[in-house]
């Protein structure tokens, strides 16, 4: 008999992702759509870690549950891992419904930047707010994001866009870290925009960057990963380039905004520099997806922003996965291009948008969004050994999770081996 602190029984569709055969690589080509669902499943997980997995008859036979711990009835439902939102940008001042407004009546995103609007808009505000308010602004985002079944996400900085601002927004990030239930992967993004001080020497902002911005973050060991915006008008390859390689010396994986609304060749840069993932790609090449299946970069595609910017073209998905690409799919939660951190929305998206299949979105909103952030060997799976992230969805099909959308299917979330109960402040 094993002892556990945590059952759950009755599983309908217990989604249990992981490869049986072990999950040594991001999910590409076939394999991205393989789900691996035992019917009339159960769980088991003991201090946070699922410890046992199989079918109902065998639960209470194998499985010991421990005084004063948790049985959760999934009454026949969905369960599937707690999803992986590999991409936010979920620490901001203030909502900027004025250019959704604008963007409905015709402008587009990139006349309302130029027009002073855009990210510089939400730097202004987050500059001039202090860490408790946009620390309580955040907490009320991951509270958003754990009520819809998002129980990891990777967050951005670059709404500071100098030393003191990033360092305060990277500062919010690790306190939600440490006192909220979900877990926030963090990533600095002092290259998301040029502010307007440098908008003249954009150069002197890479060298700002470069010797005081990452160095101050890498310090304090406040980042994980960096991010730059290279597109045409903001980080141009060189610039790029010479960031990354300064994020890479300090000792941060790479990550970048590539090919969002123009094709930069921000794919084969990606690939080049060995980055954890190239994000967006919606004007991505035929170069860029054949470098990107011969790494091990994964392709982060955010459907909603292509959707919330009515951007004119769609990604060539179909072509990305036959060429053998890693996909995950994310939301790209912030205030600007796509203000939801409903992660089930972005799949349903991704079907409808992108042509993937409903499982396909699954896996790329679980174990290949958890490689995007290197945390495959932890979550984004129900295997035992990994921690006990999981989803009970109102739905008897894992289908419904893209096809029922507009609503929140999630009805129990458990992070961490912990039952969540949801308030909003
Ligand atoms: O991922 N592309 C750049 N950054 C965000 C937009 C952020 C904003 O508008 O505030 C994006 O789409
Ligand atoms: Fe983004």
């Amino acid at each position: 008999m094993l002892d556990a602190d945590l059952i759950l029984t009755h599983a309908g569709e217990l989604v249990i992702i992981a490869d049986p055969a072990g999950d040594a690589m991001p999910r590409r080509g076939t394999t991205l759509a393989e789900l691996h669902i035992l019917r009339d499943g159960a769980l088991a997980a003991k201090n946070g870690q699922v410890v046992w997995v199989g079918p109902m008859g065998q639960c209470h036979r194998e499985v010991h549950l421990t005084a004063g711990g948790t049985e959760i009835d999934a009454h026949g439902r969905v369960v599937t891992p707690g999803l992986v939102d590999a991409h936010t940008h979920p620490v901001f001042a203030a909502p900027r419904a004025m250019e959704f407004a604008l963007r409905a009546t015709g402008k587009t995103y990139q006349e309302i930047a130029q027009e002073g609007g855009g990210i510089i808009n939400s730097v202004a505000r987050t500059r001039a707010a202090s860490f408790d308010d946009l620390y309580r602004l955040a907490r009320t985002v991951a509270d958003c994001m754990l009520s819809l079944g998002t129980t990891t996400a990777e967050a951005k900085s670059g709404y500071g866009l100098n030393k003191n601002d990033e360092v305060k927004l990277l500062r919010v990030i690790k306190a939600i870290n440490a006192d909220h239930p979900i877990d926030w992967v963090p990533t600095a993004l002092p290259a998301h925009e040029i502010p307007s001080e440098f908008k003249a020497q954009p150069d002197e902002y890479v060298t700002l960057i470069c010797e005081e911005i990452l160095p101050a973050i890498a310090a304090e060991k406040l980042a994980e990963f960096n991010d730059v915006f290279f597109e045409t008008g903001v980080f141009n390859r060189a610039q790029s380039e010479r960031i990354q390689r300064r994020a890479q010396e300090l000792g941060l994986g790479l990550k970048f905004h590539a090919d969002e609304l123009s094709d930069v060749g921000g794919a084969q840069l990606a690939a080049q520099m060995g980055a954890v993932s190239a994000d967006h790609l919606v004007y991505i090449s035929p170069a860029g997806i054949a470098a990107l299946a011969k790494s091990n970069t994964v392709a982060v595609m955010l459907p909603g922003t292509a959707y919330y910017l009515d951007l004119p073209k769609r990604p060539p998905v179909r072509q990305m996965v036959e060429a053998g690409v890693a996909i995950a799919v994310a939301t790209d939660c912030n205030p600007g291009s796509n203000m939801t951190e409903s992660l089930p929305l972005a799949m349903n998206q991704a079907c409808v948008l992108y042509k993937m299949s409903p499982a396909e979105a699954l896996v790329a909103a679980t174990i290949n969004g958890a490689w995007a952030i290197r945390r495959a060997d932890r979550i984004g799976s129900l295997a035992v050994g990994k921690q006990c992230d999981l989803v009970v969805w109102d739905a008897r099909d894992y289908r419904e999770l893209a096809y029922h959308y507009g609503v929140n299917l999630a009805t129990v979330v458990v992070k961490n081996g912990c039952q969540q109960s949801f308030s909003r402040p």
